[in-house]
């Protein structure tokens, strides 16, 4: 199966409704503490962070698609409602255009001038293409920042997937080393321990996308493909568990089964910089709803940073302890 094909018929399995991980990814047993005197106007709330360089709010659209013509439209919308939000996105998996299949679906730049934008390798393509061409794709997609995403448990059970993965790492080093903007290494859906944690920011990446456990489960959508063996449905690090295992490694965006923007406010209170998510974004740009959504979740978070007495970003680290991310002084924590 060629890669559009495989592209359209990942989306159509995602948007399934039982192609979720059965278990939560653990918000759901965070409380945040009220303030019953918040000692605040509410328009003081301002949890606007620095990422990338630029100024975003604090949720982020991460990796869901792009290299076939149906990519076209979906890109495009959420170029735009990020754009109106300030939120951060995510490109899927620039693959197709490093093999010369398709770009335009890529090229939103100018929808979303002034958000922080991020392209998307796989681990995999690193040992065929070398820093110089992934170079090529900053430039011309204009992107800030370049995701490469860590997905074995998909591609081990995917029946066309890639099964080498030994020399990762020192693949991961030689593109940090190399390539003009920051590296993020995001997982799929089913988390970071600390030890890759450690690893990761060895090797000089400079964000961590935990992408856990509890959204969508990307072995339940190869085994609607045809994928094996069996068994692997719930396999992970649940995301609340990935945050706290990673915490003090590297800045952390905390994305898999984050479901509203009060769980933003829970992922920043437990120590990740930035939340983000996938298929609610997706679904909602299906359903033509896209633009509520992403008011309702912003208006969410923040609402529940006031309901705790947090103005701002730090404030709302700051409940859970504050702890920066090891980060050196970079991440908008410490500013
Ligand atoms: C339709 C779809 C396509 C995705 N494609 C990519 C991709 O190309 N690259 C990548 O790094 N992650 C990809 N992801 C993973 C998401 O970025 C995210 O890590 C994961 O889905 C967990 O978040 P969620 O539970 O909010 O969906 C995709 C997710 C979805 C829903």
């Amino acid at each position: 199966m060629g890669i559009e094909e495989r592209k359209g018929e990942h989306i159509n399995a995602v948007l399934r409704e039982d192609m979720e991980y059965s278990r939560k990814a653990g918000f759901e047993q965070v409380e945040l503490p009220h303030k019953a005197l918040p000692e605040m106007d509410f328009s003081e709330v301002d949890l606007n962070v620095k990422f990338l360089g630029k100024k975003a709010f604090p949720i982020m659209i991460t990796a869901i698609t792009g290299g076939f013509r149906g990519a076209v439209k979906i890109n495009q919308e959420l170029a735009s409602v990020a754009e109106k939000n300030s939120l951060p996105l995510g490109l899927g998996s620039m693959r197709p255009m490093l093999e010369g299949v398709e770009s335009e679906s890529y090229l939103v730049r100018k929808i979303c001038p002034s958000i922080p934008l991020v392209g998307n390798v796989g681990v995999a393509q690193l040992a065929k293409y070398g820093p110089e061409k992934i170079e090529g794709l900053l430039s011309k997609a204009e992107l800030d920042g370049m995701a490469v995403h860590l997905n074995p448990l998909q591609e081990i059970l995917q029946p066309e997937g890639d099964r080498k993965f030994s020399g990762s790492l020192k693949l991961i080093e030689k593109l940090c080393s190399k390539l003009s903007v920051p590296v993020i290494a995001k997982e799929c859906g089913a988390g970071v321990s600390r030890g890759v944690a450690k690893k990761l920011k060895e090797a000089g990446v400079s964000w961590i996308d935990v992408s856990g456990a509890g959204g969508t489960s990307w072995s339940k959508v190869e085994y609607a493909r045809g994928g094996k063996p069996a068994g692997f449905e719930e396999w992970g690090i649940r995301t609340v568990d990935s945050i706290m295992m990673c915490r003090g490694t590297l800045p952390l965006i905390a994305s898999g089964g984050v479901r509203s923007g009060i769980d933003c406010a829970k992922a920043v209170a437990l120590g990740a910089e930035i939340a983000g998510a996938a298929r609610p974004f997706l679904v909602a740009q299906q359903e033509g709803k896209l633009n509520e959504m992403a008011a309702e979740w912003v208006s969410q978070m923040k609402v529940a940073a006031f309901l705790c007495g947090c103005k701002t970003h730090s404030d709302l680290k700051e409940l859970g302890g504050g702890e920066h991310s090891g980060c050196g002084g970079s991440c908008s924590g410490c500013e």
